[in-house]
């Protein structure tokens, strides 16, 4: 069972400046809380509660000032820094230590999901112990990503980063559920023709070995890579939308946190009542106890 996730939210912002001249890209917000929030419930929602976050030397104490050792959510936080935004891959050798020769879940930080009970591909997920797992997102835009293709019989054959000309529009998303060999995979991995190691070329490994589980998100589902300016303004648009015209929030840590049991009705109020209170983000929390006790 994997019990241990990772979220990649380094990187040099580049694609986002002049935003990210100051500050790191999972730190701005969409629509109403700070981009990182939404993979870490994401995790959370998988049950994962020990979660190791690898952040820019910059921004380092930033990430902590705003999510601390993650216990007053009744989760486990850890953080670590990564000097230079050498590829996705490295992930897996600096979280090694952490990892302790265990499978897991990792989540880019400028990652958005969100969909009926997401929760259920990604606890599957969990208990898939050998192997990896990916999820794919159909786009209209798949040169922006890694991609998978399929042979006639419908079975991935192949894996491509941002192809000129994709062979299909299948988009591998920044979430990824690989066994224990992941640190060593990443650290015999060379670098690409731009200079960094991909990420495609560790899920090759498992495909290559027959033991990579593809996992498609469908209608239900939206899917975003908050890392361009046009992006980011669509996430804080949709989720924008989907909170005004629907009862509860996404990617909302708190919620997430109490509806597994891991922090009780009073800590939910407490939260509400304090710093959260004037924001409207508190009446939504104390909203929930209300709604609970009927
Ligand atoms: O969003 C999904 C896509 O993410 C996948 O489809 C691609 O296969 C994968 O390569 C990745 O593509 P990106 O173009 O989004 O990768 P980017 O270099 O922008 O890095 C993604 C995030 O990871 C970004 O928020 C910054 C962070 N990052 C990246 C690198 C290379 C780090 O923290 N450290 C790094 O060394």
């Amino acid at each position: 069972m994997i019990t241990k996730g990772i979220i990649l939210a380094g990187g040099t912002g580049t694609r986002l400046y002049p935003m990210t001249m100051a500050v790191s890209k999972q730190l701005l917000p969409v629509y109403d809380k700070p981009m990182i929030y939404y993979p870490l419930s994401i995790m959370m929602l998988a049950g994962i509660k020990d979660i190791f976050i690898i952040t820019t030397p910059e921004d380092h104490m930033h990430f902590r000032n705003l999510l601390k050792d993650g216990s007053q959510w009744g989760i486990s936080i850890n953080y670590a820094i990564q000097d230079k935004p050498t590829g996705i891959p490295a992930a897996y050798t600096i979280a090694e230590g952490f990892l302790a020769g265990e499978g897991s879940a990792m989540m880019l930080g400028d990652n958005i999901l969100y969909g009926a009970n997401i929760a259920e591909p990604l606890i599957k997920a969990c208990h898939n112990e050998k192997g990896a797992t990916i999820f794919t997102y159909q786009t209209n835009e798949p040169e922006r990503f890694g991609v998978i293709n399929f042979d006639k019989d419908n079975k991935p054959s192949s894996i491509e980063e941002k192809p000129k000309n994709p062979k299909s529009n299948h988009a591998i998303t920044g979430l990824y559920f690989f066994d224990e060999r992941a640190s060593k995979i990443a650290r015999d991995l060379k670098p690409s023709a731009r200079g960094e190691t991909e990420i495609t070329d560790m899920i090759k490994f498992y495909l290559e070995e027959g033991t990579m589980q593809h996992s498609p998100l469908g209608r239900g589902h939206f899917w975003l890579d908050a890392g361009t300016h046009a992006s980011m303004l669509e996430a804080s648009q949709f989720i924008a939308m989907i909170e005004r015209h629907q009862r509860y929030k996404v990617g909302c840590i708190e919620e997430v946190a109490w509806r597994k049991g891991w922090i009780s009705d009073q800590e939910l109020h407490d939260m509400a009542t304090g710093p959260l209170a004037k924001s409207g983000y508190g009446q939504y929390l104390e909203s929930l106890i209300t709604e609970k006790a009927g």
